[in-house]
């Protein structure tokens, strides 16, 4: 298992990508890829088993049942890229099926170290499944991995989680479309994405009681606290869940239950919060299945199979360059 260690999320990025989500007239917003740090990636993991997020355990069913027709919808040989693995414990079934036909190399990409670390670790042992990491943004890692294949090896890229819906609707396009770019004509995506079910049920998934889900909010304040010297007072913040009908997503925020000054000393400039005003952290985006198979043209994909759980609506959907 080899991992290359180029940091890409250096702290010039962190810096500029917040003073500019911090300082724009309007609404204040911060990155959601800001959200994974080390406690970020653990926060992560726990959600991921609570009763109330149904989502990585339908993403989790889809895979362990169909792993085997998936791989033999695939060219060979192919490389498999993931994008945002997280622990990439439900990646295991697709490359045990993979391992079954053919030895072959797995490639995640992430931005976040300690979750690299974690799904290097996590499938380290699959036989005949050879590991490269890479630190680094999405479309970054994934010109790299291109870079390497060689002639006559398919890339298979893995977007699971629906971590698509941390997109709004036009920039998702835009974002596949930039997948396809780096890709050939035959490459695949298989892509998960989660479908449109009851608002309350949304809302629980990402309010949940124990608060694991606002300690993650949280945590992208105390990190800037921790990487910028900054002085953000967590217990005068708030997590907030609410669902934008228009959009057809869950918003994340972080309320202001004061008016506060903040200072990042390290980033050299200082904020201002109005009492209930708030910080947007995370959008997360919910589909209907048919709507894949349209984003799936406008960037460039014909889809061929889509796999569904009806348990908690969800789909994994095949796409293949076109
Ligand atoms: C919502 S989690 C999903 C993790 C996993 N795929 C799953 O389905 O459980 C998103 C993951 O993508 C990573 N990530 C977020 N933004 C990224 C970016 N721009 N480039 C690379 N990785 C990113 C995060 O560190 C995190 O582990």
């Amino acid at each position: 298992m080899r991992q290359q260690t180029q940091p890409t999320v250096t702290s010039n990025s962190l810096v500029s990508g917040i003073r500019e989500g911090l300082t724009r007239p309007g609404q204040k917003q911060l990155p959601s890829k800001f959200l994974y740090d080390e406690v970020g990636s653990a926060l992560f993991e726990a959600i991921s088993v609570l009763p109330e997020y149904g989502l990585t355990r339908a993403d989790v069913r889809l895979l362990r049942r169909h792993a085997t027709d998936i791989v033999s919808r695939l060219p060979l040989p192919v490389i498999v890229a993931e994008l945002g693995t997280g622990s990439g414990k439900k990646t295991r079934w697709l490359l045990e099926a993979l391992a079954r036909r053919r030895p072959s190399c797995y490639c995640p990409i992430e931005i976040s170290r300690s979750a690299l670390a974690m799904c290097q670790r996590e499938l380290g042992d699959i036989e005949a499944i050879s590991i490269v990491g890479y630190e680094a943004e999405y479309l970054e890692g994934l010109a790299q991995v291109a870079a390497r294949r060689r002639d006559g090896e398919h890339l298979l890229v893995l977007f699971l989680g629906s971590t698509i819906g941390n997109f709004e609707r036009p920039a998702a396009v835009e974002f596949l479309r930039d997948v396809r770019q780096i890709l050939r004509t035959g490459d695949s995506l298989l892509l998960g994405t989660d479908l449109e079910k009851p608002v309350a049920q949304l809302l629980a998934a990402y309010d949940d009681p124990l608060g694991i889900t606002a300690a993650f909010n949280l945590n992208l304040l105390a990190r800037i606290n921790r990487e910028l010297e900054a002085d953000f007072a967590l217990q005068q913040f708030r997590h907030l869940a609410r669902y934008n009908p228009a959009a057809r997503s869950i918003e994340m925020h972080l309320r202001s239950t004061h008016t506060q000054t903040v200072t990042l000393r390290a980033a050299g400039f200082t904020i201002t919060l109005e009492k209930d005003e708030t910080i947007w952290t995370e959008s997360c985006h919910k589909y209907a299945a048919s709507e894949v198979p349209l984003l799936a043209t406008k960037a460039g994909f014909d889809c061929t199979t889509q796999w569904l759980d009806h348990e908690w609506p969800f789909a994994e959907s095949l796409l293949v360059a076109a």
